[in-house]
């Protein structure tokens, strides 16, 4: 995960390389493994950065979110992960498992729909509070992935309210994880949001006017937050 620019991770004090949050149910090993690759790999400031780090990804159950997910736990976190619905966010957090099996009982999921306006925050109380049982195991990253499929729509047959859902999942998530996320982070600015848009606010699709606003919205949205205290922002 990148730092701040002109900010040192490795000096400051929140951050530690060898930090592992003893969260209920995670491995034994993994602390051990953690302390293998620091042996290997003596000295190394980027490789183990992310060591005992705990991620939580929005949209870790496919795409570039369950990658994020695959290699935080290579660089030596501990992930949760999150997607709309149980059975595709289920079937993630066994491939990750299956496919770490070292690391297993770092990688946690849970469901958070972020389609729904007026349910929104409190879903995301519900998932941060999930996420973070106890002090010890506060978030060092929140990565937003987050995106649903939206049925391409010309202007010409667009309403304020199709207008107004494509903002959903993508603009109103983000935003609302920016405004919860920092009483669940590391307070310090080793502690990270990194939001994630697209290239649709450069270049026009058919049908598409809504997602090509709200791409531009959300690279908005990044400055427009870096006034969270203590808490670097990362957008693209
Ligand atoms: N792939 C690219 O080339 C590319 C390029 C530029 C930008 N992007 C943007 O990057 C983001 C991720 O892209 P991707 O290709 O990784 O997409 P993806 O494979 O479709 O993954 C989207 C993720 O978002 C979750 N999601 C969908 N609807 C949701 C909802 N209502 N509430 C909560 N989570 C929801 C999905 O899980 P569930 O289905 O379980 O809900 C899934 O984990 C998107 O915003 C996309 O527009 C992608």
């Amino acid at each position: 995960m990148p730092g701040e620019a002109g900010k040192s991770r490795l000096s400051h004090p929140n951050f530690s390389p060898c930090r592992f949050h003893s969260q209920k149910g995670k491995s034994q090993l993994a602390p051990l493994f953690f302390n293998i690759i620091k042996m290997a790999f003596p000295g190394r400031k980027y490789i183990s950065k992310l060591s005992g780090n705990h991620i939580l990804i929005f949209g870790g159950s496919s795409g570039i979110g369950y990658c994020v997910a695959e290699a935080s736990l290579e660089h030596g976190a501990t992930v949760t992960i999150s997607g709309s619905g149980p059975a595709k966010l289920t079937a993630a957090v066994d491939k990750l498992k299956s496919t770490y099996p070292e690391l297993a009982g770092g990688v946690h999921g849970y469901t958070c729909d972020l389609s729904q306006p007026q349910a929104l925050e409190a879903n995301l109380e519900t998932l941060f509070r999930n996420a973070c049982p106890d002090a010890s195991s506060k978030l060092d990253h929140v990565v937003f992935c987050a995106g649903n499929a939206i049925k391409p729509v010309p202007i010409t047959g667009a309403t304020v309210d199709s207008f107004q859902a494509a903002s959903y999942v993508r603009l109103l998530g983000s935003a609302m994880v920016a405004k919860l996320a920092p009483k669940y982070l590391v307070p310090g600015p080793a502690s990270s949001i990194t939001l994630t848009s697209g290239t649709m606010g450069d270049k026009g699709y058919p049908g598409l006017a809504a997602n090509s606003t709200y791409c531009v919205a959300r690279e908005g949205l990044a400055p427009g937050l870096a006034f969270i205290p203590e808490v670097s922002i990362l957008s693209r």
